[in-house]
């Protein structure tokens, strides 16, 4: 799904934005427990320490730039086209790779909109499908990166390096 097809590597936007979303997946593991604090006593009207309403905001504010982040590189894969994928990757390789990829985008677009849906509407189950969504995104995450260290040091492949920072990108 792509209006360009004859690109080799990724746009610079993309990879900054794949790096920005692992950061702020990282801040979301990290302040994930104070932000179950802060809707538990939001719900019940608890008054609650400075610093879990601040980590609590900051919750919602760095999961809404993973939504807009992962729109916005779709966006972009959808406009600018993604480079081909390595040959010399089997066939299974390939297809759990494609896999993968649309389910994290499904999950890093559905499990933002359901914490904001939660959010505005107080509905308590939506925020427990939301935290259901966590260890899926975890293990998605794992068999991710096991299979960009396959496709570097297994499969020797470019695909690696071509998604890293520094490296020469189109434009
Ligand atoms: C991809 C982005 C996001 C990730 C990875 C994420 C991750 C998490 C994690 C790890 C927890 C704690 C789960 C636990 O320790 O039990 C959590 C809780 C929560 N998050 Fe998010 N979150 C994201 C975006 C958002 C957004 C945009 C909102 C909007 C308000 C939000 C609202 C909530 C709420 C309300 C809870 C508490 C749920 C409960 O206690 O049942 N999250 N989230
Ligand atoms: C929060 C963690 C991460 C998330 C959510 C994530 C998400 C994604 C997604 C959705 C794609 C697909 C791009 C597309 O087809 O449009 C992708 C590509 C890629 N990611 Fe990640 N990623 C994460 C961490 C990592 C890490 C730690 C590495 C390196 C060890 C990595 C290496 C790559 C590579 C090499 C590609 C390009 C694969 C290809 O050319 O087919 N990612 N990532």
């Amino acid at each position: 799904m792509s209006l360009d097809n004859s690109r080799t590597h990724w746009t610079r936007l993309n990879v900054f934005l794949h790096w920005t979303i692992v950061v702020l997946i990282i801040g979301q593991w990290i302040e994930g427990e104070f932000m179950v604090d802060f809707w538990d006593g939001t719900l019940e009207g608890h008054a609650l320490d400075q610093l879990t309403v601040v980590l609590g905001y900051t919750h919602i504010v760095l999961g809404t730039l993973v939504l807009v982040a992962a729109a916005v590189r779709l966006l972009d894969r959808f406009v600018n086209g993604r480079p081909p994928h390595a040959e010399g990757e089997p066939t299974w390789a390939l297809t759990l790779s494609k896999v993968t990829h649309v389910l994290l985008y499904a999950v890093l677009l559905v499990m933002p909109a359901l914490g904001l849906a939660a959010w505005f509407t107080g509905n308590d189950d939506l925020a427990g499908y939301h935290t259901l969504l966590w260890n899926p995104l975890l293990a998605l995450i794992g068999l991710h990166i096991l299979g960009a260290l396959a496709q570097h040091f297994w499969f020797k492949t470019g695909a690696l390096k071509r998604m890293l920072p520094g490296i020469r990108h189109a434009s």
